[in-house]
């Protein structure tokens, strides 16, 4: 007699991430034998730098494989910690070293939060477009997410009024991503400042998802919700170095947080995947605190990105009526489709041009497609100028 699975009610709902569904599909079309263009990565495609590489084998041979705390090696955290401190400099006492949790990837940060901060009967409000997986941690979480449609005219960013919009007195917090996957869009400080001041006054927590923070274009790192709220208890900041440092699968992610909120979470933790690699946190621990080597080799990355991000744009502007959200910071281009219709441009583009890009319905956003640069730049031209021709075919 064969049992089938059932499953539980905790991942009935569960949707496989979109993104990853259609780099598998651009995977099938190359195993078939298609030359595949893959614009839809979310990792950039350098190597890690080499100091890091060396920090990392340095490590090994030192000794680093045993279990850590929980919550990670203090060196690390108190990296983070003085970081944090930097920016709240002026504004209150030192970010200490009991506020950090050190995690494997700065999607189990969020995880953790999530969980930690929402539950049953509490709304979430996520902008729209928002990263594929935040609905479905606060889903997780059993706590229900209140899409929050951003403003076409601002990059599709959410403001103090649309989020009142939407609040309801279940509201109990909102997740904030930027620089933000998918559009690229960058807040202010300004912004991040009028949203974090009515979180503060409803009583609201915030996320704030920065893994973007240091590829950005505007000559500095992007603005930090640190740099600008007036208090920090209701706060969880998260950042990692998987997207700024290249180094997507060492798996160290991290919060700044009350310390009553991470130590929630350093028990959950605890239960869950317990410390994060311990030879990834030295190797985090390279990348944060060897900050001229760091800088030179972000800087490196960041350049590139950004000659990738001006070609493909030189590219795209050949299509007149494109609506293009400003790329400010990440490495994506977030267009609405012809026809409005996201979905079926992306198929069109696999299937006849051989380029993967991600329909904007993986958002919340059908009508809408993003386009990924972290990738070869002759790949990313060729990319683009598929889509111009997708888009007169
Ligand atoms: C907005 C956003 N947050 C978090 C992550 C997860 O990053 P990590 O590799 O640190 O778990 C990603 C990765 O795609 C992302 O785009």
């Amino acid at each position: 007699m064969s049992h089938p699975f059932v499953p539980s009610p905790n991942v009935a709902s569960i949707k496989e991430s979109a993104t990853i569904a259609v780099s598998q599909r651009a995977k099938a079309l190359r195993a078939a034998g298609r030359a595949i263009i893959d614009l839809g990565a979310g990792e950039p495609d350098f190597d890690t730098p080499t100091f890091i590489l060396d920090a990392t084998k340095a490590a090994l041979d030192a000794g680093a494989t045993r279990y850590t705390a929980v919550e990670g090696i203090l060196p690390l955290r108190e990296a983070i910690a003085a970081e944090a401190t930097r920016r709240r400099a002026g504004r209150e006492a030192a970010v200490t070293a009991g506020e950090v949790v050190v995690s494997t990837g700065s999607k189990q940060s969020l995880q953790n939060a999530t969980f930690a901060l929402f539950g049953p009967g509490d709304e979430v409000l996520l902008p729209v477009p928002s990263w594929v997986s935040y609905v479905e941690m606060v889903g997780l979480a059993r706590a229900t997410a209140v899409g929050v449609p951003g403003d076409p005219a601002r990059g599709l960013k959410v403001t103090p009024a649309l989020l009142e919009q939407y609040a309801t007195p279940r509201t109990r917090g909102l997740m904030l991503n930027s620089p933000t996957n998918p559009t690229g869009a960058v807040y202010t400080a300004e912004e991040l400042r009028a949203i974090t001041d009515l979180a503060a006054s409803r009583g609201w927590w915030v996320i704030s998802d920065e893994i973007y923070a240091r590829i950005a274009y505007g000559g500095a790192e992007a603005p930090s919700v640190l740099d600008v709220a007036a208090q920090r208890d209701r706060l969880v900041v998260v950042n990692g170095v998987a997207k700024a440092y290249a180094m997507t699968g060492f798996r160290i992610g991290w919060t700044v947080a009350p310390r009553a909120v991470s130590q929630a979470m350093t028990a959950l933790q605890s239960h869950t995947t317990s410390n994060a690699a311990t030879v990834s946190q030295y190797a985090a621990l390279a990348a944060l605190t060897r900050t001229a080597e760091a800088d030179a080799a972000v800087g490196a990355m960041v350049a590139e990105f950004a000659e990738r991000r001006r070609a493909a744009r030189a590219i795209l502007a050949e299509i007149p009526s494109l609506e293009l959200v400003e790329p400010e910071g990440a490495f994506y281009l977030f267009f609405k489709a012809p026809a409005g219709d996201g979905t079926a441009f992306a198929t069109r583009l696999l299937e006849h041009e051989g380029v993967a890009v991600v329909p904007g319905a993986a958002f919340g956003t059908p009508e809408w497609v993003r386009a990924s640069y972290a990738a070869a730049r002759s790949d990313v031209e060729a990319g683009m100028r598929a889509i111009v021709r997708a888009w007169t075919a």
